[in-house]
């Protein structure tokens, strides 16, 4: 089956939480370009520390639900997404060594870039301290975000999902003794089964400013 893409406007225009699948399970094609689009999101010095568990067997995704104080859409949908991140991949010589090689033969870091993250990536992490796991989260979030508009583009539905225990998340995953692995969200994809409906925005002057937080914008 070919899919034609909605352009991106289309597909955020579009896109509403669907709380309510089908069975229908996504075809593994079209899930991989899902998985190849997520890890194509922006990260810190393309660090890459998001950890994306795909849940699809139905005992992990009824784990799951309870983890998420029973939220039905985990169990219904044919994939939940559980978006992780480890606030020390920085710290992996391995994996780093990779990371710069990749930006030296693609051509898009030059050695001088390389020899500068080398040391300005231990040195700004130690510095974030606690931070850290902040910092991995949110890259985490962004990843989540493309994986949300390239399932709406793609035909398929989602729900971001903040409502779960992160201690119970990360034992469903096998997390639970990896104080590094912090929980950002999950997101149940597959085929909506009720329709989009839109709970609406505030105006923009309700919390958009311009220069200054108060000075509204478009006011
Ligand atoms: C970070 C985040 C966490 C959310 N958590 C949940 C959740 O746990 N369960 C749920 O049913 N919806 C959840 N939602 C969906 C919101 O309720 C929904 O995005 C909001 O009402 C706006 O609706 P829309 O997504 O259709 O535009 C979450 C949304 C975000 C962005």
């Amino acid at each position: 089956m070919t899919i034609t893409p909605l352009d991106t406007v289309t597909a955020i225009q579009q896109r509403r939480s669907i709380k309510s699948f089908k069975p229908d399970p996504i075809p593994p094609t079209l899930l991989h370009q899902l998985v190849e689009l997520t890890v194509a999101a922006p990260s810190s010095y393309n660090l890459q520390g998001w950890r994306i568990v795909i849940v699809q067997d139905a005992a992990q995704k009824q784990a799951l639900s309870e983890a998420a104080f029973g939220q039905p859409q985990v169990v219904q949908a044919p994939v939940t997404f559980v978006f992780a991140a480890d606030s020390s991949s920085w710290q992996d010589e391995a994996v780093m060594g990779q990371i710069y090689q990749q930006g030296l033969d693609s051509g898009a870091w030059p050695q001088q870039t390389v020899d500068y993250f080398k040391g300005a990536i231990p040195q700004f992490m130690t510095a974030l301290g606690p931070k850290t796991r902040e910092y991995t989260i949110k890259d985490a979030m962004i990843a989540a975000t493309h994986t949300a508009l390239a399932a709406e583009a793609l035909g398929l539905s989602s729900c971001f999902m903040n409502g779960w225990l992160e201690d119970k998340v990360k034992a469903v995953i096998g997390a639970a003794d990896n104080p590094d692995i912090g929980i950002a969200l999950l997101l149940p994809i597959g085929y909506a089964a009720a329709p989009r409906q839109n709970p609406g925005r505030l105006p923009l002057c309700a919390n958009v400013s311009v220069d200054q937080l108060g000075t509204a914008y478009g006011s």
